[in-house]
């Protein structure tokens, strides 16, 4: 049994990678159905939980049947990751995740995000100042290093480990990769092999089908299993991987009946959560594999993805019940 603090996840958990603009309550409602064990929120920048801004606040906002969920800050300033952690705990999630993972100009080049990676002390007092902040667990997301020439991953995993971590997610890219190239899980192994580690590791990239998830566990020996970019319109891989781990076989794949009812559910939860505008065009990137092989859809899908309003989208989603009503998927 895999635990995080008094948290029990089951064997081998699988967990929704924090996405930005992706791991909203939306989104994560649909996953929660479909068998994710974790989930994580969107990261929070800190300077703006401490400003109070809106978009930042909201996004703290988490429901009873998410849970076990944990909330994400980024930042580069001890204290107002301290504060923010703060913040955080008010809103009462399980746990609360410290980004230290995100390559993107903008916050690794300020030095939050990966950009930490290349002052690893100051990682780790700032680790050791969050967890000294909060009472519930605190957990990290981290990347294998900032370059080829910076992974000191096993080393780093312990020493947040001795500051009061209760379990790493590595995404088995350095910052220079960003998302390019193949993630390099070797290095999981290498941070598991270490005796002194004993906290919960979950490794993180490229997972994308039940087969491929199979692999990776017979030749890492990880905790479990953090998804993103597979999940994205497909929450049905969470449901998928265990049932494929568990049995050696695969689901079926979902009926057009429950693509277009996930679809619905989650283009009514984004709209009510973020208003029309937002919510319509946040739920762009999900359209492709919520419709994933079937035949001639690209008509349909270049409608949907340039429909301003809900009643457009819904009439499309109608059309499609209709036309694709004999199709059967295959898996
Ligand atoms: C659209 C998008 C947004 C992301 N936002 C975050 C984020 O807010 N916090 C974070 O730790 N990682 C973020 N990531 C990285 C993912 O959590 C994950 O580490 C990465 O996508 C690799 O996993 P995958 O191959 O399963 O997608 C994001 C990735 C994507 C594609």
């Amino acid at each position: 049994m895999v635990k995080i603090g008094n948290l029990e996840l089951g064997d081998y958990p699988l967990l929704l990678a924090p996405m930005e603009d992706v791991s909203d309550p939306p989104f994560r409602a649909v996953c929660k159905q479909n068998g994710a064990d974790l989930m994580y929120t969107e990261f929070i920048s800190s300077e703006g939980l401490i400003r109070d801004a809106a978009k930042s606040v909201q996004k703290l906002d988490i429901f009873d049947y998410e849970k076990p969920i944990g909330i994400q800050i980024f930042g580069n300033e001890i204290e107002s990751m301290r504060e923010a952690a703060e913040i955080v705990e008010e809103a009462k999630p399980d746990i609360l995740d410290i980004n230290y993972g995100c390559p993107v100009n903008k916050v690794a080049c300020k030095g939050a995000g990966a950009g930490i990676l290349l002052d690893i002390d100051k990682m780790v007092s700032m680790t050791a100042e969050i967890v000294k902040a909060v009472k519930i667990p605190v957990t990290v997301k981290t990347r294998l290093g900032w370059d080829n020439d910076t992974i000191r991953i096993v080393e780093v995993a312990e020493r947040l480990q001795d500051v009061g971590i209760q379990a790493i997610s590595i995404h088995a890219r350095t910052r220079k990769q960003m998302y390019k190239g193949e993630a390099d899980w070797s290095y999981l192994n290498l941070v598991k092999d270490n005796p002194r580690l004993h906290i919960p590791v979950f490794g993180n990239g490229d997972i994308d089908t039940p087969e491929r998830a199979a692999e990776y566990k017979a030749k890492y020996n990880v905790d479990g299993m953090m998804i993103g970019r597979a999940s994205i319109g497909y929450p049905w891989i969470f449901n998928e991987i265990k049932h494929y781990l568990s049995t050696g076989e695969k689901l079926a794949a979902p009926t057009l009946d429950e693509r277009i009812a996930v679809a619905k559910k989650h283009l009514d939860f984004s709209v009510e959560w973020k208003g029309e505008k937002l919510g319509i065009l946040e739920m762009r990137r999900h359209y492709t594999n919520y419709f994933r092989g079937m035949p001639n859809f690209k008509q349909y899908r270049t409608e949907m993805v340039t429909s301003d309003t809900y009643e457009e989208v819904c009439a499309i989603l109608d059309q499609v019940a209709k036309v694709y009503a004999d199709y059967e998927f295959s898996v």
